[in-house]
């Protein structure tokens, strides 16, 4: 092996997102789609100095204490719930995210879930394809108007923001519940109670944590208006599928559009696939060209800081240079 760094990347990514780590670092790679880290990775985590992970691999403890040279982790992400950032803190091991990159690219796919679910796009566009448009129908596919109706955001971070900025575009009032974020120009500033019970459109834009995890439960959905519609491009777990499966099915709101699952992915035989007011699609809100490769690049800014000795770029755990 070379005298250069040992990175493991869980996943294969395309060299040229990769190009910044050239000749500076050997890397071993999982495959293009792991959903674990792979074996043969494991074996290598004594000599590990980084690891470059995706939000879908755990690492935790155990993959930490085995890895007794590990100067960074790096996510391609801006969700870290993947990671147990108290065992990197203890070991002063730091974190990079990828925060700032996606946010456009993460509002324009909440946009997109919104219009679709309060237009119906999935339905109207199989009922086009499966032969049951017979005449423009005065009282078919009808959908929501957004300009007019209220959008309540769950989590005013960047991306949060970004969506306001949109929907107010589309004539959309704007509420907003997030304890950390200041006053907003455009948006008015409300209790969580408010917003679910105020709000045609509600969507959720925050990290998953212990406070957030299944913040949308049944008693959640019981405030919502009937008509409402959810959105959640954030994390699945921050919804609490059963109780959503049971508020959709019941049509005790109009619709949910979501972007992130709990598990994820879900699997294609769960029930919520059958319902027809509920759209999902496979964590994409990031996926575009340019956000895609602009998160490795950055990521891989945050893995050579790190094996450099020098503060990263982007940090989620700043307390290890205290
Ligand atoms: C993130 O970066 O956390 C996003 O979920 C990726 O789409």
């Amino acid at each position: 092996m070379p005298d250069l760094p040992l990175v493991l990347m869980t996943h294969t990514l395309p060299p040229d997102w990769l190009a910044s780590l050239e000749g500076k670092c050997w890397i071993l790679k999982g495959p293009v789609d792991a959903t674990v880290m792979e074996p043969t990775l494991y074996e290598y985590l004594p000599e590990a100095q980084a690891l470059f992970t995706l939000l879908t691999i755990p690492i935790g403890e155990k993959e930490i204490s085995q890895a007794p040279n590990l100067r960074v982790v790096s996510n391609m992400a801006v969700g870290v719930d993947n990671i147990d950032i108290s065992a990197c803190t203890r070991r002063g091991i730091p974190v990079g995210n990828t925060p700032g990159v996606l946010t456009e690219g993460t509002a324009d796919l909440t946009m997109a879930l919104l219009l679709a679910a309060a237009r119906g796009l999935p339905q109207a566009s199989l009922d086009a394809r499966e032969g049951r448009w017979k005449t423009w129908s005065p009282t078919g596919w009808l959908g929501m108007d957004l300009n007019g109706a209220t959008l309540g955001i769950v989590g005013m971070g960047k991306i949060g923001r970004a969506v306001a900025k949109r929907a107010a575009g589309f004539g959309m009032r704007l509420l907003f519940c997030d304890p950390q974020a200041p006053e907003d120009p455009i948006a008015e500033k409300r209790s969580f109670e408010d917003v679910l019970r105020e709000s045609d459109f509600i969507s959720l834009h925050l990290p998953l944590n212990a406070e957030t995890r299944h913040l949308m439960d049944q008693k959640a959905f019981e405030s919502m208006k009937p008509e409402a519609i959810l959105v959640n491009a954030s994390r699945g777990p921050v919804v609490d599928t059963d109780a959503l499966y049971q508020t959709l099915r019941d049509k005790r709101i109009a619709g949910a559009a979501l972007d992130v699952t709990d598990p994820e992915p879900l699997p294609p035989d769960h029930p919520l696939y059958k319902l027809p007011n509920c759209l999902i699609v496979p964590h994409i809100g990031s996926a575009t060209r340019n956000t895609r490769r602009r998160m490795a690049e950055l990521a891989c800014e945050n893995l050579l800081a790190g094996l450099q000795g020098k503060r990263l770029p982007n940090c989620v755990n700043p307390e290890v240079y205290a």
